[in-house]
């Protein structure tokens, strides 16, 4: 059943899990990103009427990442059509002790939108779909801040939040914060991995400025280079995002997915000895 709701990011990390959680409820939502039809782009606002058109709830996740410059202005422009073409309700997806996020979270909670904020620590899947992987594929993952303690979050945990909330609105004007149930270093991440896809993982304790200089000297772009040295900086360092929370057990009824859950799945399919290509 086609419905109006929307899914911005709907092919993304958590996007398009949430598309599936909704479709297994028989609801068909419209994806909002560049590769859909309608497409929607966060750098093109003339693509977004379209889109937005008709459109009741929506799931909105920023990309790259609401800290960086630009996002306040685009959830700001996002919010206000939205509010004018009559979507009566928005979900938003921030990071766990990010300021310029929760700036972003301030906008939309202060629209007159009915909403509800997502608010999520580190995902697990950093390390199969996103800048993580790579490393775990060298065999070699080099870090700085190996003693940071990180209650990483399953992506699967993140979507069934997010289309439970989308869904029922006894949650709206409430922010729910989604993290995983244990507290891990980089180091003990590394070993789960290495455990559960048996292979050799090394893992070294590095500096951020090395950490910088490698990136740099890959030739990483600057921007992508500026926003993972404010993510190491200022979000990981925070010591907001060094607690579990519980909401993903009141919001869902059950525990949160364990990242030894999540890593004996994904090394199942193999992603983790892939050999990796020059
Ligand atoms: N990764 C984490 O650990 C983490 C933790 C907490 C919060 N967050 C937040 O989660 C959000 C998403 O981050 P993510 O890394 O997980 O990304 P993601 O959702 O995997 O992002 C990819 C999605 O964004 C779309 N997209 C990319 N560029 C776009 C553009 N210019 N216009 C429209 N759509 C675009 C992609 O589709 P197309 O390619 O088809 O456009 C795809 O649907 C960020 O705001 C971040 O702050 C992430």
């Amino acid at each position: 059943m086609k419905t109006n709701i929307l899914v911005i990011g709907g092919t993304g990390k958590t996007g398009r899990r949430v598309v599936e959680q909704l479709q297994k409820k028989g609801i068909e939502p419209r994806i909002g990103s560049r590769s859909a039809s309608p497409s929607f782009d966060w750098d093109n606002k003339d693509t977004w009427v379209n889109v937005l058109n008709g459109i009741e709830k929506m799931y909105v996740t920023y990309y790259p990442d609401l800290a960086v410059p630009g996002a306040k202005e685009a959830i700001q422009s996002l919010t206000y059509l939205a509010k004018e073409l009559g979507v009566k309700k928005m979900v938003l997806l921030s990071g766990k002790g990010e300021t310029e996020a929760e700036t972003c979270e301030k906008i939309v909670m202060d629209s007159g939108i009915d909403y509800t904020i997502v608010r999520a620590s580190w995902f697990n899947q950093n390390w199969s779909e996103s800048f993580f992987l790579d490393p775990i594929l060298s065999g070699e993952v080099a870090l700085p801040m190996s003693d940071v303690l990180i209650p990483f979050v399953d992506t699967n945990d993140i979507a069934e939040v997010a289309a439970t909330v989308l869904l029922d609105d006894t949650y709206n004007g409430e922010i729910i914060e989604v993290t995983g149930p244990e507290l891990f270093t980089f180091k003990d991440i590394v070993n789960i991995i290495s455990r559960t896809s048996n292979r050799k993982l090394s893992f070294y304790d590095i500096t951020l400025e090395q950490y910088i200089d490698g990136m740099k000297q890959m030739q990483i772009p600057n921007d992508v280079v500026w926003l993972i040295e404010y993510l190491f900086s200022h979000v990981l360092t925070n010591p907001k995002n060094q607690l579990v929370v519980n909401d993903i057990e009141r919001v869902l009824g059950r525990k949160a997915k364990t990242f030894l859950e999540y890593a004996q799945k994904t090394a199942e399919t193999g992603i983790w000895n892939q050999v990796e290509v020059q």
